[in-house]
């Protein structure tokens, strides 16, 4: 797809948006708190019906605020337009059907936040729509599933809880190969929720649309629910299409702590990821802990892979603790994640603060025993969101929990 001009830096376009230039006015996009816009005459709904997008009609349409953000995250994702939802899951599925219709096909990875896979698992078929998946490692299995009922290839690197990473490139060349094959056009998409942009630029390898839940990293502060939406402006056209029918659009006052947010991501997450790295290595070392997965850990499977598409790791660390005398190892992992004191259990992940959750007792509770063994979850792992906290003290609370 074709990139925005993007010269000025991650940081400096989080802070400014598309606002490059001497503007009269307030430095912050105040907050529209409005469901509804006066017309100044009626010409105004008629001017609005023929495409006008400077007049204002309906906040779940469209809203200044809301609108601030998006044109920021299309600017800061090297996207062509972008649109803002009440949360993740309203951001990808509506990305999703609006390309994709009963009798259609989508093709996926099972390393899937859990929302996701139970909603591809338990909501589509009802629509007639099937996810059919292939082994992350052998992306040439597109080329086989694809047909001409496929619409969407999708898929999520680093892998929720499990950190794989999924080759973005191999993804991008087989899809392309299997649309020659079956001579329709296949959106690739992907979550980019656990990278960021800080960290991984999908566009760059030709993925066609990036979704995300704004939850996570770009909110950064566990205070809001958001999701994002980013490709070029005819497809976001689409997409905007069923968002005005679906209703899950964001909210003024999200939109507006995301927008103040946006302006220290790059701060947050160069930390997350200093943090993070620090902690997975102080962790990988410890008597009580049989494995670490962070892909910025050399010992991590993909190492090699994640340095050569990631600019840096991300905040997301992934612990499998060994179960201790007379106790399971989730038992195990409970009792540590109880015991601590900086590092909150609690789920979600992304903002400043160390959260901590036991996969097994969240993202992935209702999954059978077969779909953990698929997905590579045992009882004894806990996810860390490492937060921007002085990391000596997150590392002195994991081994007093540990102990
Ligand atoms: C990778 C990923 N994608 C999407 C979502 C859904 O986002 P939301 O909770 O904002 O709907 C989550 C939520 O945890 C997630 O971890």
């Amino acid at each position: 797809m074709k990139k925005a001009k993007s010269t000025p830096s991650l940081a400096t376009r989080a802070i400014h948006g598309t606002k490059l230039y001497a503007y009269k006015g307030p430095v912050t996009t105040p907050i529209y708190q409005t469901s509804t816009y006066r017309f100044e005459s009626s010409e105004d709904a008629v001017r609005y019906a023929k495409g006008d997008p400077s007049v204002y009609v309906y906040t779940r349409y469209h809203n200044p605020t809301v609108r601030d953000v998006e044109e920021k995250l299309a600017v800061m994702e090297n996207g062509e337009a972008a649109l803002l939802f009440a949360s993740g899951m309203a951001a990808i599925s509506t990305a999703i059907l609006a390309v994709t219709k009963a009798g259609n096909e989508i093709i996926s990875t099972p390393g899937l936040y859990g929302g996701t896979y139970r909603w591809f698992r338990d909501e589509l078929p009802k629509s007639d729509i099937a996810v059919k998946y292939i082994h992350p490692d052998r992306p040439a299995e597109i080329e086989k599933l694809a047909n001409s009922r496929t619409t969407i290839v999708y898929f999520e690197t680093p892998t929720n809880p499990t950190l794989d990473v999924v080759d973005i490139e191999a993804i991008v060349h087989h899809t392309r190969k299997a649309e020659r094959k079956t001579g329709k056009k296949i959106l690739i998409v992907i979550d980019n929720t656990f990278a960021s942009i800080l960290n991984q630029d999908p566009f760059h390898y030709g993925v066609d649309v990036i979704t995300e839940s704004a939850t996570k990293y770009l909110g950064g502060h566990s205070d809001i629910m958001a999701g994002a939406v980013i490709g070029s402006e005819e497809y976001i056209k689409q997409v905007k299409t069923l968002a005005k029918y679906h209703g899950g659009c964001a909210d003024p006052f999200a939109a507006f702590l995301l927008g103040r947010s946006l302006k220290t991501f790059e701060l947050r997450v160069g930390r997350q990821n200093q943090n993070a790295l620090a902690l997975a290595k102080a962790l990988e070392k410890h008597r009580k802990i049989n494995r670490v997965l962070y892909p910025g850990l050399p010992s991590h499977p993909k190492h090699a892979l994640a340095k050569k598409q990631m600019s840096g790791f991300g905040g997301m660390v992934l612990v499998e603790v060994k179960p201790s005398k007379g106790k399971s190892a989730l038992e195990t992992a409970a009792k540590v994640c109880d015991g601590l004191k900086v590092a909150v259990n609690a789920m979600s992940l992304g903002g400043v603060e160390t959260l901590v959750s036991i996969p097994v007792y969240s993202s992935h509770i209702f999954m059978t025993d077969k779909e953990l063994k698929t997905h590579g979850v045992t009882p004894g792992m806990i996810r860390i969101s490492v937060g921007v906290e002085g990391v000596e003290d997150l590392i002195a609370d994991f081994e007093q929990a540990l102990e």
